[in-house]
Order: structure tokens, then sequence, then C-alpha cells
């Protein structure tokens, strides 16, 4: 999780966002855990499940989509959508890899892999692919400090990485060439 510096996207020229009936479903059946009044505590998953049904990111629009089934205003809704890293505030690849650069990471070798992988996929840190195949992301601790270096790829933890095993990575995911969302079970 970070704090982030680019603005969030405007709605102009963004296409337009509906939840699919089942979302919505899922969504009504999160905010249904909590007590009344505080349904606001859904919005992290709800948030997820806005961006897997918006190819990976939160648009304005679909932000304003979430305010609207929580009943919250949207600024409630963009304060915490750009705060944490785990929310795309605008379009990614079909792999987006969060590469954690916190400390035991960086002790255990996560600047050169973030070097390798900006150097193999021709992008910088922030950046997506030509081909839209891959989003790079440095992201702070993940909790996996344990098994550093480290990246996530949608619900995965890819640990004990090295550079060898990072490209194989890279290599299986674009063999495989199906987008991943942190919601995937
Ligand atoms: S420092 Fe990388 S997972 Fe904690």
């Amino acid at each position: 999780m970070s704090a982030r510096t680019r603005p969030i996207t405007t709605t102009a020229g963004t296409r337009p966002f509906a939840f699919s009936e089942a979302a919505l479903a899922e969504c009504k059946a999160i905010m249904a855990r909590y007590p009344e009044g505080r349904s606001k505590s859904a919005l992290l998953p709800i948030l997820h499940i806005a961006q897997s049904e918006n190819d990976g990111w939160l648009s304005v629009n679909a932000m304003d989509a979430v305010a609207h089934v929580m009943g919250l205003q949207h600024i409630e809704v963009y304060e915490v959508a750009s705060f944490y890293s785990m929310y795309n505030l605008h379009p990614v690849g079909t792999y987006v890899l969060d590469v954690c650069r916190t400390t035991p990471c960086m002790l255990r070798g996560s600047d050169d892999l973030i070097a390798h992988l900006e150097k193999k996929l021709g992008v910088h840190v922030g950046e997506t692919t030509k081909d839209g195949m891959f989003t790079l992301k440095g992201v702070e601790c993940l909790g996996s400090c344990g098994t550093a270096p480290m990246l996530q790829c949608g619900a995965t933890f890819h640990e004990d990485l090295t550079i060898e095993r990072a490209d194989a990575l890279i290599d299986e995911l674009r063999a495989r060439n199906s987008r991943t969302n942190y919601t995937d079970r």
C-alpha cells in the first residue's frame, strides 16, 4: 500500500460503468455482513469487485457506481481508492506486477529485480508495456518479508524471487495471457 502522486482520472472520454447482476448481488451480500449504518466497512471488497469488472482499474465512473451502490459520497470512495496501491486509477495491462520495494525486500535484491524487469519489459515503474500485457508497479510491504524479494500478481504472491524465476514467471504469464485480479480465487 502507498500514497499516490498521480491525480485521479477525470470522467472525460471514459466509458460508462455498470455492475453486472452477479457482481451487484455480491456487493449487496458483502454489505449485509455489517450492522446497519456500518456498511461502509464493505468498501474495500466492493472496490475490488468494481475493479475486476472494469478491466483491472477504477475509472471515476466505476468509483461513482460504488458510491451509488453503497450510499456514500463520491469523495468517500475516491479517498480510499486513491490511498491503496492495490487499486489502479488508470488503465493497466493484463497483468499488474506489484513488486515490493520495502527494506526487507530491498536488502534481498528488489532494486536489482525491478531494474531487470524494467529492462526486460521495456518500461519504467508505473508504466504498461506497449502490447498491454504487463504493468510494472513498485509497492510497499506486502507482508511477505520472510520470503523476500517478492511480487504480487493478481491474488498470487511470487516469493523468493531470483532473476531467473522472475524471467520464468514473465514467460509463463505471457503464455497464459489471461487477466488476473486481486479477487481471483
Ligand atoms: S518488505 Fe517486502 S514483503 Fe515485506
